[in-house]
């Protein structure tokens, strides 16, 4: 049982005692057809109870409502909100079997968008408006400012701009992430100014969410911990592509482009990017800085072997493991971490300022570089673009990941033409599988093509891929293609099994 002291060191200002309410009292508040932002960002600091208790609802007074998050949610939430069938729309980001089956049914509505942009289209009332914020908050200020969690994602903005604002209090996240947010609004068009940051390390907001107290109308206590992070562990593959890109950064080095600081560095989530930031824990690298989404194990991998500097982002997500180690010394590395609201984690103009070398992970990779995030086959979600977008246009080096074949073999990764484009061939300037690294940057379409064949398809493919290639290029063109067969690969895989011919 929680005693009054615990929660008035969480909830500061007394007359917001007066609005605790339970889950499912909280889930009453909302009507159908609203539209509701709710904090969660790669299973990170998403609210926990009051989402459960909507699907309790459900089973006995159907409603649907459209769902903005910042990003993919723990506790099997997106799930149990598909099957109690509330999601009418959800956006701008999952990574949920259920949902994802849903969306490709056509029964959900996805909108799959740049993270950085979800909160503009909020402001500027392209989306919107929000009637309820359902956000976590580790405590509340005498003043009504909200404490984030483990993420900040969208919920700084989602408090802001909703008309009505539930908290989620959770007992369980430590009251020493007070401090380690900054929270900071882009100000109004026409004559907004420049967003300020200009190191990892700049500090420009409020360590909490400043907004109106008199919009919390509901203060749900919980306990429960975030999701522990899912990621596969290395392999193989994994550690072959980290080595080949160590190894290309040690070149840039050897050049005089780069020195052994390197430039900010963002990863995606998942095991090719955290292979890749534990592998740098081991090479010359020092005195290294993120800027980046997520911060995960190897984020604290790399400040205990005294790699890193400081590492800025969205929302941490560990391992178990990790989570026991960092989150009782948080104290400790609270001065080299920041949390920032999506919008600037992931922010155009400061990506391009600090100029970071990004490494996103992709489906598949065509022959000039086009990269495809997101849709198997053209046509079916995977989980959406996320930041890859926002971080690959803008980096100072925009590096695609990927091992070279999927499903056992049946799929190569690197195709003729991918069938569906998230980042343009403008858009990468490197490219690392398993097999090895196509240096793209200056090289016009047909080099780029002979770079990418000879270096990152799988040898069951390259003679394959060789052919198609030669072929085009009998046609003629910038960027010869056989557009008879430019998706013949697909079209095998789908009759046969195999993209093999
Ligand atoms: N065609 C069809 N399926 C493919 C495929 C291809 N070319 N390449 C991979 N897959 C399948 C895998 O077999 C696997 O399937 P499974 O879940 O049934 O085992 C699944 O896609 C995931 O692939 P995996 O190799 O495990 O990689 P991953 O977990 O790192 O995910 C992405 C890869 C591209 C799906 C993931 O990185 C993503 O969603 N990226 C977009 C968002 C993003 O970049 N966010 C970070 C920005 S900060």
């Amino acid at each position: 049982m929680l005693n009054n002291d615990e929660l008035s060191e969480r909830i500061r200002r007394p007359e917001l005692f007066d609005r605790i309410m339970s889950p499912r009292q909280a889930a009453d508040l909302l009507n159908d057809g609203m539209i509701v932002g709710m904090s969660g960002f790669t299973r990170a600091g998403d609210a926990k109870a009051v989402p459960l208790a909507m699907a309790e609802r459900a089973a006995k007074d159907p409603f649907r409502v459209t769902l903005i998050t910042g990003a993919s949610l723990g506790h099997d939430v997106d799930r149990i909100l598909t099957e109690a069938g509330i999601l009418a729309r959800r956006m701008p980001f999952q990574a949920d079997p259920t949902l994802r089956a849903a969306i490709n049914r056509g029964e959900v509505m996805f909108i799959d968008q740049h993270l950085s942009e979800t909160v503009e289209h909020i402001r500027s009332g392209q989306l919107g408006p929000l009637d309820y914020a359902i956000v976590e908050a580790a405590a509340i200020t005498e003043f009504g400012g909200l404490v984030p969690t483990t993420s900040v994602g969208n919920s700084a903005s989602f408090a802001v701009l909703a008309k009505k604002v539930i908290v989620e209090i959770n007992m369980s996240q430590p009251l020493a992430l007070e401090g380690i947010h900054d929270i900071y609004f882009p100000s109004k068009r026409p004559t907004r100014s420049p967003i300020p940051i200009v190191a990892c390390e700049s500090r420009i907001g409020f360590p909490y969410v400043p907004i109106d107290p008199d919009k919390i109308v509901a203060v749900v206590i919980t306990q429960t911990e975030d999701s522990a992070s899912n990621i596969e562990r290395s392999d193989a593959g994994t550690d072959a592509i980290a080595e080949r890109l160590i190894q290309f950064l040690q070149g840039e080095v050897k050049q005089g482009r780069l020195d052994l600081t390197l430039q900010p560095l963002q990863a995606g989530i998942g095991s090719i990017a955290n292979a890749v930031l534990a592998g740098l824990a081991d090479g010359p690298f020092h005195h290294l800085k993120m800027y980046s989404e997520v911060l995960q194990d190897s984020t604290f991998d790399l400040f205990d072997a005294g790699k890193l500097m400081f590492a800025s982002g969205s929302s941490i997500t560990l391992s178990p493991a990790c989570a026991a180690r960092v989150f009782p010394r948080l104290a400790e590395y609270k001065d080299r971490v920041v949390l920032r609201p999506q919008e600037l984690s992931n922010h155009p103009e400061v990506v391009r300022r600090l100029g970071i070398i990004a490494v996103n992970t992709a489906l598949e990779i065509d022959i000039y570089g086009n990269v495809n995030s997101t849709h198997v086959n053209g046509t079916h979600m995977m989980n959406g673009i996320g930041g890859s977008g926002d971080f690959a246009r803008n980096a100072y080096l925009s590096i695609f990941v990927t091992k070279a074949l999927a499903k056992g073999g049946a799929i190569s990764s690197i195709v003729p033409m991918v069938t569906h484009v998230d980042h343009t061939e403008h858009d990468v300037d490197v490219v690392v599988t398993e097999c090895g690294l196509a240096d793209l940057r200056e090289l016009a379409p047909r080099e780029r093509a002979q770079a990418i064949i000879e270096n990152c398809v799988h040898p069951d493919y390259r003679e394959q891929l060789r052919d198609y290639f030669d072929r085009a290029c009998l046609r003629g063109g910038h960027t010869p293609h056989l557009l008879e067969e430019a998706f013949s690969w697909h079209e095998r895989r789908v009759a046969t099994g195999s993209m093999m011919r």
